[in-house]
């Protein structure tokens, strides 16, 4: 070994000692034998890369699905039966409650087949089979092209891999970048429309603890729902109809009921959406430091404004329930990534591994020591355009005013002569008239002054339309009084809204201009489409562009080290160990929870920890039957899984390739996992099947969908 080599060995040593590996990773199913199959065996694993992606044999992945747009789900029958989250079937759920039959409250068993509740825009997505195309898909590109050209090249060769793929009927192919646009893989996959709500728990069971326990460990939810994949009498997808019978799976899993103990291997198979585990350490920094806390800032007004009219008036509560869980969920979660990057010096350990890095850059390789630096230049010239950029849309998302003026805007540019002229302009009415409901315009006003005043101090001064600054100045500095004024504006009244609506195109046009509301927020927007936007996109393309060659680079510094690519919503195998977690001095996290945590938390008619008399009345009888463990009755875990959103309802699979709960969180602590994964502090959080099972058969008496598993209760 030359001396250059050992140094070089003896760095990459330090940065990666001390780290398990075992634990991060979101590796493609394909490679598992090739790349993982040694270190899963290792942590405990009894069955074989084989059982989990094979295209010879039925495997674990035939038993996987994408489950609509964002979750992920699992066959556990040979009838289709299919489980997900709570969270993830929650506005199919809503969307069959009714006020006199609210499944949502009350949830819902279909005794048979015949009651069980057809959804028209849910389907399930089965991968049977993945190629590595990267070849063809980089046939006649080089590195010197410019950046157009190599996409418009790269465009053509998907598309014609795509004409040429060999590729049943019934079946459709989606191909993707990896390793930031570096490879490319082809996904031959069946989707299956006529998917089936079959039950789901109440509320209070699927969602408890809601937004306090969200992302939080010690966690007590019973976050699942149960569907059925219905496909034609030849088991090929097929739109919803009453001839679809129970589609018959490749492989469904079997149920273990003998749980986990801490260290006991487990693999989380889903499909995860979207990670960044590549960057350099400025962007770590940008992020925890710059990025999140603009719009947790922002965030924090709206949450703290709503949830007290929520708290105060249940008309409200209803009018805002969606949006605030859904802003709350990424508020949340961005807290814990700033701490948890601060926490563990990620920024300081990706510094280390670039120093690592660069000293392997020697000989023909020295040319890619100007990557860092110029990423860093990169970096540096975004920063004020990304803080512009989040501030705005976290300002016309949180804002009705805002969305208002962009709604308008639409009108603005619409053409009397087109032919969707009348409906269009229907639909953008009733969406206007909503924003400026009697019932929220108030809330609204609020919202809309401490956002002002959020934005006015926090975004870089160059970004602030002469008109805002001028507003704020002719109301005395007071952003309340700006706000008495803007909403004085005749568009936020019913009436307005009418007339506008029954202007010509071009009065509408003047109108709009002349609005003091409308013209406020079309400053933002003008500075912000011109002086923000383009500049963001430059940098962004061109961090884009060094990004796939320090990609290409990192993999060639460090030959020994196995890379994963990002998640990009394709089949991933994390696999781990279940693992309590140290979480401050004198605080360790123990990997599972019971029962008696969930009636420890319960607070009777509570919006968030209330529970249905059945579950408190089996608690009290102790009646877990063949679910319990010990006396008593486990519900949720946690393990190293490095996962994302996207793995919500992903199967938890232990040693033998059996299902044992249903990955439905992470820890907050540990979200930076999807910029840094650190194994001092990211965990999943996973429901215990066998909660899941005792509220089906004991609390929902569904026992009867039990049949069609297979379960295993060989205790050990
Ligand atoms: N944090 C989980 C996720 O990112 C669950 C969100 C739904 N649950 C909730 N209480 N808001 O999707
Ligand atoms: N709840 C997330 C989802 O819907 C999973 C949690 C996470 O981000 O890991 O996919």
């Amino acid at each position: 070994m030359n001396i250059k080599k050992i140094i070089v060995t003896a760095l990459f040593a330090l940065v990666f000692t001390g780290v398990s590996w075992g634990a991060e990773g979101m590796w493609i199913p394909l490679f598992l034998k090739k790349l993982n199959e040694t270190e899963m065996k290792s942590l405990g694993m009894k069955i074989s890369a084989e059982d989990i992606y094979s295209v010879n044999k039925s495997s674990l992945k035939d038993a996987v699905v994408l489950f609509g747009g964002g979750c992920t789900g699992e066959v556990v029958s040979p009838n289709g039966l299919l489980f997900t989250n709570h969270h993830c079937g929650y506005s199919v759920i809503a969307a069959h409650s009714t006020i006199e039959d609210n499944i949502l409250q009350n949830g819902f068993w279909a005794k048979n087949r015949s009651e069980e509740k057809i959804n028209p825009s849910l389907s399930v997505t089965f991968i049977k089979r993945i190629e590595d195309v990267t070849k063809d898909a980089l046939k006649g590109v080089t590195d010197k092209m410019p950046i157009n050209e190599r996409n418009k090249k790269i465009k053509e060769n998907l598309a014609s891999i795509k004409k040429n793929a060999k590729v049943e009927a019934w079946q459709n192919v989606e191909i993707k970048p990896f390793f930031k646009d570096n490879q490319y893989f082809m996904f031959v996959r069946e989707t299956y429309s006529d998917v089936r709500l079959v039950g789901c728990p109440p509320v209070s069971v699927g969602k408890y603890g809601s937004e306090t326990d969200n992302w939080v460990w010690p966690r007590h939810t019973g976050d699942f729902s149960v569907f059925r994949i219905y496909a034609d009498k030849n088991n090929r997808p097929a739109a919803p109809s009453a001839d679809n019978v129970p589609y018959r799976p490749d492989h469904f899993f079997p149920i273990s009921l003998n749980g986990v103990k801490e260290n006991d291997f487990t693999l989380v198979f889903g499909f995860p959406g979207t990670t960044n585990e590549y960057l350099p350490a400025i962007a770590l920094e940008q992020t925890a430091n710059h990025r999140n806390p603009v719009k947790v800032g922002m965030r924090d007004i709206a949450l703290k404004i709503w949830g007290e009219n929520m708290n105060a008036n249940d008309t409200i509560k209803l009018l805002y329930s969606n949006r605030y869980v859904s802003a709350a969920n990424a508020w949340k979660k961005w807290q814990g990534e700033s701490l948890g990057l601060n926490k563990t010096n990620a920024v300081n350990k990706k510094k280390e591994y670039e120093k690592a890095f660069t000293a392997t850059l020697t000989g023909k390789k020295e040319a890619l020591k100007e990557l860092l630096p110029k990423l860093y230049t990169q970096y540096k010239t975004l920063l004020p355009y990304g803080i512009a950029y989040d501030a705005m849309a976290e300002f016309s998302s949180l804002c009705d005013a805002y969305k208002l003026t962009n709604v308008l805007n639409n009108y603005e540019r619409m053409d009397e002569k087109d032919s969707l002229y009348a409906s269009v302009k229907e639909f953008l009415k009733k969406s206007a008239l909503k924003l400026i409901s009697a019932k929220t315009v108030n809330i609204d006003k609020k919202v809309f002054a401490s956002l002002s005043d959020f934005y006015y101090k926090n975004i870089p001064s160059e970004f602030l339309p002469q008109q805002v600054k001028q507003n704020y100045q002719n109301n005395g500095n007071n952003w309340n009084a700006v706000a008495q004024t803007l909403y004085s504006s005749p568009l936020m009244t019913e009436k307005g809204i009418e007339d506008l609506f029954s202007k010509s195109q071009k009065d509408v046009v003047k109108a709009l201009n002349d609005d003091i509301m409308v013209s406020f927020f079309n400053s933002i927007n003008k500075t912000f489409y011109q002086e923000v936007l383009p500049n963001y996109k430059v940098c962004n393309d061109s961090i884009n562009f060094l990004m796939k060659k320090y990609m290409k680079a990192q993999m060639e510094a460090f030959p020994q080290k196995a890379f994963f690519p990002d998640a990009n919503l394709t089949l991933r195998a994390s696999y781990g160990q279940v693992k309590g977690m140290q979480a401050r001095d004198g605080i360790y996290y123990i990997p599972q929870t019971y029962l008696d945590g969930v009636i420890e938390k319960y607070i009777p008619g509570d919006k968030e920890y209330d529970l249905p008399a059945k579950v408190l009345e089996l608690y009290k009888a102790k009646d877990y039957g063949r679910y319990g463990e010990n006396g008593k009755l486990p519900v949720c875990f946690i393990a190293t899984n490095h996962t994302t959103g996207g793995n919500s309802g992903s199967p938890a699979i232990n040693a033998n390739g059996e299902l044992i709960g249903l990955n439905f969180d992470r820890l907050w602590e540990g979200t930076m996992s999807d910029l840094n994964y650190d194994p001092s502090i990211c965990r999943n959080i996973m429901v215990d099947i066998r909660y899941v099972l005792w509220l089906m058969d004991k609390v929902g008496g569904a026992g009867y969908l039990l049949d069609e598993m297979k379960i295993s209760e060989s205790k050990k």
